[in-house]
């Protein structure tokens, strides 16, 4: 099939016309080396020869024959009717004749900034790829109602006033901010203005703006100990100081901060949900949490990135809804209520810093869709989207309890799995002396896709364990899988 019906644009070659090389020449060279370097894909069309032609001044017949050898040696193929298209199945790389030196990630004289540096060290990556079991924080893709979101989808692209084809406001789709706030009231016991949401492409943008918006360089960020990991590295990349904070059985140390650190610009946490513990934030640590915030004039980011998953119980209200001084950025995240592609978030904004932060998401590059926040919003408005989360409390309930039967059982003297109330993964504590990225490497040579505990933390914790999501995995599948990590867990050896 062809990748572009309209033939590749070659901007990127020209001909040099004082060269000795005559044009015939220039041009087959051009066109093989784009075709060995895999800048023009396998199956790809190429210019029409009146096209090219025109394109690079040269006559139209010598772009034929060039396109011609380049048929009869087996580069390219031409389609009667169609155009000439890139040979598909050529394997240039099994034959030393073609190979091309590799193009190297970074050459050796590029210095690239501090900041980059430390973006280059990042973990967070981690969960980009391809998606193998137990990978954390993975919604069930596949029951995911594809049909009927796509519905929504399609409305929205082609409302007759095309509005959604536009940049949308500053500050996100007014009716998308509207059925958030509608939800936050019915959901997490919050009283919201619509005004005061901001709509971000995913927490993670959340992050960025908050960053972007409080924080000068060098100011301190308190952060849970182990702790989100992607959090962690961009506020650390915009020049804060980012400090660990351990976890008790009540969530975030408190005592332990402020006897052991500065006073902070910023304190990150996970209340209903520790990621990665587990913890739920007791009632009377988030109480203590607001006052001392408000007393020394400190902010929160509370994420709120996997509420909607609890299994026992009423939630608590967010710890927002108790914050009378505002001193709250409440961050939600549709990555894992819905899929992580939809790239879709929202911030909660304490009052006076709406404008602040609409005017940093536009400038730092308005990431998310008019046309997918307008589709959002009548997907939450239609009562779909809360269908959904029903739903899949449902299948993610069976599949923690299976996994955790399951590790009970087959990996009892290996691991310790820690029981969880809410969310879509689980923390398993290594008991035979492993290191947790050994472990991780082992089971990922297994196809199993865990995360090592230490990568959450910027302290040690002094205990090793990994974290396994139960979300994304089928149920049916689990008891083979968990057999699989045993005997990986129990022979590591190999690891390159
Ligand atoms: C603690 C935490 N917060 C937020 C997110 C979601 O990030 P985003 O909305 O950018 O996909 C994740 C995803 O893994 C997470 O683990």
């Amino acid at each position: 099939m062809p990748k572009s019906p309209g033939g590749a644009l070659l901007h990127g070659f020209s001909i040099e016309r004082d060269s000795p090389v005559p044009i015939y020449r220039q041009l087959d060279a051009s066109l093989r080396r784009l075709i060995l370097d895999d800048t023009l894909a396998p199956g790809q069309k190429l210019p029409s020869t009146r096209e090219l032609s025109q394109e690079l001044g040269v006559s139209r017949i010598t772009v034929k024959s060039v396109y011609e050898q380049l048929v009869a040696e087996g580069y390219a193929l031409a389609r009667t009717g169609a155009g000439t298209f890139v040979s598909e199945g050529l394997d240039f790389e099994a034959s030393p004749k073609f190979k091309l030196p590799r193009r190297k990630s970074r050459p050796p004289n590029i210095e690239i900034s501090e900041r980059a540096k430390t973006i280059m060290s990042s973990k967070a990556s981690m969960r980009h790829g391809e998606i193998a079991a137990f990978r954390p924080g993975v919604p069930a893709l596949d029951l995911f109602p594809i049909k009927s979101w796509n519905k929504y989808l399609l409305d929205a692209a082609t409302c007759a006033d095309r509005r959604n084809l536009s940049y949308g406001e500053v500050n996100g789709s007014a009716a998308l901010r509207a059925s958030v706030a509608r939800h936050l009231t019915d959901a997490r016991s919050m009283q919201v203005d619509p005004a005061q949401i901001v709509i971000t492409s995913g927490a993670q943008q959340a992050f960025v703006l908050i960053a972007f918006v409080l924080l000068n360089k060098g100011d301190t960020v308190w952060y849970e100990n182990p702790g989100h990991i992607a959090g962690r590295d961009v506020l650390q990349i915009m020049g804060s100081n980012v400090v660990p904070v351990p976890i008790d059985d009540e969530g975030m140390d408190l005592n332990f901060a402020i006897e052991k650190h500065h006073k902070p610009t910023l304190i990150f946490t996970t209340p209903s949900h520790q990621q990665p513990l587990g913890t739920t934030m007791s009632l009377a640590r988030r109480l203590a949490l607001l006052n001392y915030a408000q007393e020394i004039g400190a902010w929160i980011i509370e994420d709120d990135y996997d509420s909607e998953f609890r299994y026992r119980g009423r939630p608590l209200p967010a710890l927002s809804a108790l914050d009378s001084e505002r001193r709250v950025f409440y961050v939600g995240t549709f990555s894992k209520s819905m899929f992580a592609a939809i790239r879709l978030g929202y911030i909660v904004v304490p009052p006076g810093l709406g404008e602040a932060f609409a005017q940093a998401r536009n400038l730092l590059g308005q990431s998310s869709s008019a046309v997918v926040e307008q589709a959002m919003s009548r997907f939450m408005d239609d009562g779909r989207f809360v269908e959904h989360i029903r739903k899949m409390r449902r299948v993610y309930r069976e599949r923690r309890d299976i996994l955790y039967e399951c590790l009970t059982k087959d990996c009892a003297d290996i691991l310790e799995p820690h029981p969880t109330d809410a969310g879509m993964h689980m923390l398993a504590w290594l008991k035979n002396g492993l290191d947790d990225q050994v472990a991780h490497l082992a089971l990922l040579s297994a196809g199993i896709e865990t995360l090592p505990l230490s990568a959450y933390c910027i302290e040690p914790l002094g205990r090793s364990g990994i974290v396994l999501g139960f979300s994304g995995t089928h149920e049916r599948r689990i008891p083979k899988l968990v057999k699989r990590m045993s005997e990986a867990l129990r022979s590591p050896a190999p690891i390159k």
